[in-house]
């Protein structure tokens, strides 16, 4: 069993990824790794919003979590990471429906979420299916068909001293999420970020992007970002 005194971040848990579930990718490495050195794990109560495979609850369970809830829309993910619980005899309750069920079982001392934050142009759609499911990513034309909502509602799930970490990109208006966050009375920051290539669904974004002013001619990767909230 992995315990929190044996977690590296180099030991990062993935476990298995069944097709239709988000496979782990840069965004959740990240989030996973300001979990770890944050510290903000540790003998918490955790709430994974949009967990997908599972494997930021996972980690949390590994950094030491006291207790760990995780959510997911997708039946799918649900099983998958409620397998990927089991493989690594990690202690994860993995709730089926949307993010805002966290409620139910609140409040938490951390809160992560690696949500969908892709914007998409809804007159278009044309990416093979095999690239994954577009409901991990795809999330309206602002890319805060999530972030909107959950900035409202995390003072609401956190307890008095507890913390968010949201991992998304530039391209879903990080300075809103600020915003919206110091505005719920949150004290909020980016803390860590990473450049990364555009993959097949940022590719069929660009030209979008770009016609629609959000992107400079040309530039082929995107910008990812942490952020931690905190509640006085
Ligand atoms: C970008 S993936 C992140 C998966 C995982 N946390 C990770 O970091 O690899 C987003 C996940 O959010 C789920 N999702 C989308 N809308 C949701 C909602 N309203 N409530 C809960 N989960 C949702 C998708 O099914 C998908 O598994």
């Amino acid at each position: 069993m992995t315990t929190a005194h044996s977690y590296e971040p180099d030991s990062r848990l993935i476990g298995t990824v069944a097709d239709g579930v988000y496979a782990p990718r840069e965004d959740s490495a990240l989030l996973v790794d300001v979990m770890y050195k944050t510290g903000l794990a540790l003998g918490s109560k955790v709430a994974d919003l949009c967990t997908g495979s599972g494997v930021i609850a996972v980690n949390a369970a590994a950094q030491g979590a006291a207790r760990v809830s995780a959510f997911d829309i997708c039946p799918k993910a649900v099983r998958c990471a409620r397998t990927n619980a089991q493989l690594h005899e990690a202690q994860v309750d993995v709730h089926l429906g949307s993010w805002a069920r966290a409620a139910e079982f609140g409040p938490y001392d951390l809160v992560v979420c690696n949500p969908p934050y892709v914007p998409n142009d809804p007159h278009c759609e044309s990416l093979p299916s095999t690239v994954g499911p577009a409901r991990a990513w795809d999330a309206g034309s602002d890319g805060r068909l999530i972030l909107d909502p959950l900035c409202e509602a995390v003072p609401g799930l956190l307890a008095d001293g507890g913390s968010l970490l949201l991992v998304q990109s530039e391209f879903a208006d990080p300075r809103k999420t600020l915003e919206s966050l110091s505005a719920a009375g949150l004290d909020a920051d980016i803390v860590a970020w990473e450049w990364i290539p555009f993959g097949p669904v940022m590719h069929s974004r660009a030209q979008w992007l770009e016609d629609t002013g959000r992107l400079q001619p040309g530039r082929r990767e995107e910008e990812l970002l942490v952020i931690r909230a905190d509640k006085p």
